[in-house]
C-alpha cells in the first residue's frame, strides 16, 4: 500500500489567505524556515486504483501536484476510485465540487451522520446531484470492516470518535456517533496497516487497540495547545470546542503517542498558528526528540 499525503494542514491551509499570525506572516516574508501546506487529505493506493481520503478544497493543486491519479488511459480518466470521508467538515468535503465532471456518480463512503449534514445543512450531495451525482455507501461504525470492491487489496475499519459536528450540523457540540471517524486501512497482501484520524477530540479507551496495532498513524496534529487561538488574538474558542485535542500539556496527543512503540508517527491536519510548522522551533525540536514527524504535502510511505 502507497500512502501519499496531498494536503497536510488544517482548514484555511498554510499560510491563510487572511492571517498574520507568526507563522503565516513568516512564511510569506521568509523570516522562517517552513514550508506552504494545503489542506487535510490523503491517497492511499495499490498498484493503479486509489482512494482519496476527504475530498479538499484545494485537490486541483494537489491532483496536479501528483500525477499517480491521472493515469491517462483515456480522454477523461482518474485513477480514484473512491472517496472515504472522516466527518462532512468544509476543509474535508468541499473538494467534491471540483469532480463534479465525472463521468459516472462519485463512489462515496461516509457515515449516516456525515451523510445527513451533507444532504442538510451543507447540502454537497444534493447539488451534486445535478451534476455527476454521489453514489452513497453507509460506512459501519460498529467496528466491523468494509470493503471497497474496486480496490481488492485493501480492508477498512472505521473508528468512532470524539471529536466536533460542524457549525451547520444539527448536533454541534453535542457530538452523535459517526459525526468523526477515524479508518483504519489493512493491505490484506502485507498484513500492514495504517491507522488515519485527521479530527480527533479525546482518545478513548476504544481506540487504544487501534493506535497500539498501527504499523502507521497519520493523527491530529491540528494545535499545540488548547487556547492557541486566543494566544494568538485571533478567537476565544478553544481547540476543543472544535473537536480537536491539544498536541502538549497532560493527556494531550503527544502524552499518548509517547507510550507507543509500533508505530510510526506523523501529525497531520496542522493548523498555520501550531508552532511545530517552524522548523526551528523548541516545539518542532521537541517532536524530533521524540521521534514524532510531522507531515507535509507530497510526503509519501510505503507499507
Ligand atoms: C476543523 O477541523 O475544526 C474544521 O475543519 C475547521 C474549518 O475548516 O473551518
Ligand atoms: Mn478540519
Ligand atoms: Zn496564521
Amino acid at each position: 500500500m502507497r500512502v501519499h499525503v496531498l494536503g497536510s494542514a488544517a482548514g484555511g491551509g498554510f499560510p491563510q489567505w487572511n492571517c498574520n499570525c507568526r507563522n503565516c506572516a513568516g512564511l510569506r516574508q521568509g523570516a522562517i524556515r517552513a514550508q506552504a501546506r494545503t489542506q487535510s487529505s490523503i491517497a492511499v493506493g495499490d498498484g493503479e486504483d486509489w482512494v482519496l481520503f476527504n475530498a479538499s478544497p484545494d485537490i486541483r493543486t494537489q491532483l496536479g501536484a501528483f500525477a499517480d491519479l491521472q493515469p491517462g488511459r483515456a480522454v477523461r480518466d482518474t485513477a480514484i476510485r473512491a472517496i472515504v470521508l472522516i466527518d462532512a467538515q468544509i476543509d474535508h468535503t468541499t473538494g467534491l465540487m471540483m469532480l463534479r465532471e465525472h463521468g459516472h456518480p462519485l463512489e462515496v463512503y461516509c457515515t449516516s451522520m456525515v451523510y445527513q449534514d451533507l444532504t442538510g445543512g451543507y447540502p454537497l450531495f444534493r447539488v451534486l446531484e445535478h451534476y455527476c451525482g454521489v453514489e452513497w455507501h453507509a460506512v459501519p461504525v460498529d467496528g466491523e470492516p468494509f470493503t471497497i470492491p474496486e480496490i481488492t487489496a485493501l480492508r477498512f475499519t472505521a473508528v468512532p470518535l470524539r471529536s466536533e459536528a460542524p457549525p451547520y450540523s444539527p448536533h454541534r457540540h453535542a457530538p452523535h456517533r459517526g459525526d468523526t471517524i477515524g479508518v483504519r486501512v489493512e493491505d490484506i497482501n502485507t498484513r500492514k496497516n495504517l491507522f488515519y484520524a485527521p479530527g480527533l477530540g479525546s482518545i478513548e479507551p476504544h481506540l487504544r487497540r487501534y493506535l497500539e496495532d498501527a504499523d502507521l498513524l497519520l493523527v491530529d496534529g491540528t494545535v499545540w495547545t488548547n487556547d492557541e487561538l486566543a494566544r494568538h488574538k485571533i478567537s476565544q474558542r478553544r481547540a476543543s470546542e472544535m473537536g480537536h485535542l491539544p498536541l502538549s500539556g497532560e493527556g494531550g496527543t503527544l502524552s499518548v503517542l509517547e507510550g507507543l512503540t509500533r508505530p510510526r508517527k506523523i501529525l497531520i491536519h496542522i493548523n498555520n498558528t501550531n508552532p511545530i510548522l517552524d522548523e526551528e522551533s523548541t516545539e518542532r525540536n521537541l517532536l524530533n526528540q521524540k521521534g514524532i514527524e510531522v507531515a507535509y504535502d507530497g510526503m509519501e510511505i510505503r507499507l
